[in-house]
């Protein structure tokens, strides 16, 4: 099996995933669910389930039993497989799905396509095991302007720590995360009729310790680069990016964007 290198990034902190981007998963999961157009009654697949925010509200539209969901990260499969244990839960890779041709009639990837080592292998692996006329659909993170959480972090990093943030960024480095660059890849992998747009969601902080206490543990690309700075940068980091919020006094809400792609398999 392939091992992603995005992978990695989401190995540590698992129970902090929630309190990180899991928070956004089941409102973007509702979008992306729409934006497919899946049925009741039809099998389908999450691909990079994580811990299952996608992988649960499809299980709320076709049924748990019709539900298949793979992650190459063991600790999230296996949280995964304790929220939906009638659903196939396995550790697999997007570039190696372990499914024959035509198993589902759709398969969607929420937030995972710019994590995998070869996008193209994935999304056409994606492709071939959904049946003729089936539906693939995917979304990530408008991470240059439309993710606030992540955009207000690295505004802060850049501020605080410029000479090291710039290999981090994920508003310069993460790939796909265009409306034109998602489905560009859709129709690169030969899907048909692909359509893209915008999934907006909102989420709410119980105050601004709410939103950091997942950071310094690890989780994700931005959890990764605070995690590997020294203690006083970490405390800098930190108040440079409550003030790019405001400085909240108790609850608050961001907004954040992501775009999708589907199309239909031939
Ligand atoms: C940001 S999380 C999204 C998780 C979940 N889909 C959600 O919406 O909460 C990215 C996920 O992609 C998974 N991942 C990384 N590389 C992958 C690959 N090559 N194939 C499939 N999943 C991958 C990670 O393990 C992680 O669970």
């Amino acid at each position: 099996m392939t091992d992603a290198k995005g992978a990695a990034t989401f190995r540590a902190a698992t129970d902090m995933y929630g309190r990180f981007v899991g928070r956004y998963a089941p409102g973007l999961a509702a979008g992306l669910i729409e934006a497919a157009g899946v049925e009741p009654g039809w099998r389908v697949l999450d691909v990079g389930c994580g811990p299952g925010g996608l992988a649960t509200a499809l299980a709320g539209v076709v049924g748990e039993e019709n539900v298949s969901a793979v992650d190459p990260s063991p600790p999230f499969v296996s949280v995964c497989r304790a929220r939906l244990p009638l659903a196939d839960v396995r550790i697999a890779t997007a570039e190696e799905l372990p499914f024959p041709d035509g198993s589902f009639d759709g398969a969607l990837a929420q937030l995972v396509v710019n994590f995998m080592t070869d996008a193209h292998r994935g999304v056409g692996e994606m492709r071939r095991v959904v049946k003729p006329a089936g539906t693939v659909a995917g979304c990530t993170w408008d991470y240059a302007e439309g993710m606030t959480m992540l955009c207000a972090y690295w505004d802060a990093a850049h501020e605080v720590v410029p000479d090291e943030v710039q290999e981090f960024d994920e508003r310069s480095n993460m790939r796909f995360s265009t409306e034109d660059e998602l489905t560009g890849l859709w129709r690169d992998v030969g899907l048909d009729d692909v359509q893209g747009g915008a999934l907006d969601v909102t989420v709410a902080y119980e105050d601004f310790d709410d939103l950091w206490a997942p950071f310094p543990t690890g989780i994700g690309p931005a959890g990764t680069f605070c995690a590997s700075l020294q203690p006083e940068q970490q405390r800098a980091l930190r108040a440079a990016y409550e003030r790019r919020l405001g400085s909240p006094e108790g609850g608050f809400e961001l907004s954040a964007r992501a775009w999708y792609a589907v199309g239909r398999a031939t």
